[in-house]
């Protein structure tokens, strides 16, 4: 497959500003001239419906049903002809992505048996894995005050599970830091300051006068 556009994922715990930053960084792309497409997993097909579902409890399911189901949906994500990432990626438009595979391996990983959710999601690693991965890094408590002033709390929003899928993400760096590209910003600050260490990581993968 030929890929032209680049492919970067946002990653992090709940509350620590991932849709914001995406946002932010895809206005700017789009200012620079540079074609994005912005998305996010769970999706919106029916796939991800039933999984949002399953997060808010209005459905209530098994960790090794719902880690199944979000392998599936990041499948049908990668691969469908009509809006599925690859198609993007190929037309030379590039994607930015709220959570990845990364987002199994530290949420349902921590739940079932995490050798089972890597297996689970090799498909989608063989297939595409991202340019980078920005993983935004909040202390848990305040992540949950952020999610808290939002209202509705969901299956993992609590801050004992916080602090362990913050952990499983770190576990998971040091694992893969092989085979993925992670740039760890620290995400307390105001909101333009951290988008201003957002792009110092993301520019250098569009190449010459955007390097560091
Ligand atoms: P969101 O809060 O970023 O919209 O994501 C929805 C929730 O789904 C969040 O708590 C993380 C969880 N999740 C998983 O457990 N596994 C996954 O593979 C993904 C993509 C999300
Ligand atoms: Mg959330």
């Amino acid at each position: 497959m030929e890929r032209k556009g680049k492919f970067i994922v946002f990653e992090g715990t709940d509350g620590s500003g991932k849709s914001t930053q995406m946002k932010l960084l895809g206005k700017y792309l789009k200012a620079e001239g540079i074609a994005c497409y912005l998305t996010h997993e769970p999706t919106d097909s029916p796939f991800g419906a039933l999984l949002k579902s399953c997060l808010t409890g209005r459905v209530d399911a098994d960790e090794h049903a719902i880690a199944a189901l979000f392998a599936a949906d990041r499948l049908d994500h990668i691969t469908n002809p009509v809006n599925g990432i690859r198609m993007w990626l190929e037309k030379g438009v590039s994607v930015l992505c709220d959570r990845y595979y990364l987002s199994s391996f530290a949420y349902n990983g921590g739940f079932v048996p995490t050798e089972w959710v890597i297996e689970l999601n090799r498909p989608a690693m063989q297939l595409l894995r991202p340019d980078l991965t920005v993983f935004l890094d909040l202390p848990p408590e305040d992540g949950m005050a952020r999610v808290a002033r939002r209202g509705e709390t969901e299956r993992y929003e609590t801050l004992e599970k916080q602090r362990g899928i913050r952990e499983k993400y770190f576990e998971m760096f040091r694992r893969f830091g092989k085979d993925e590209t992670v740039a760890i910003v620290r995400s307390e600050a105001e909101k333009e300051c951290t988008q201003a260490n957002v792009r110092a990581a993301v520019m250098p993968l569009f190449g010459g006068k955007y390097g560091r």
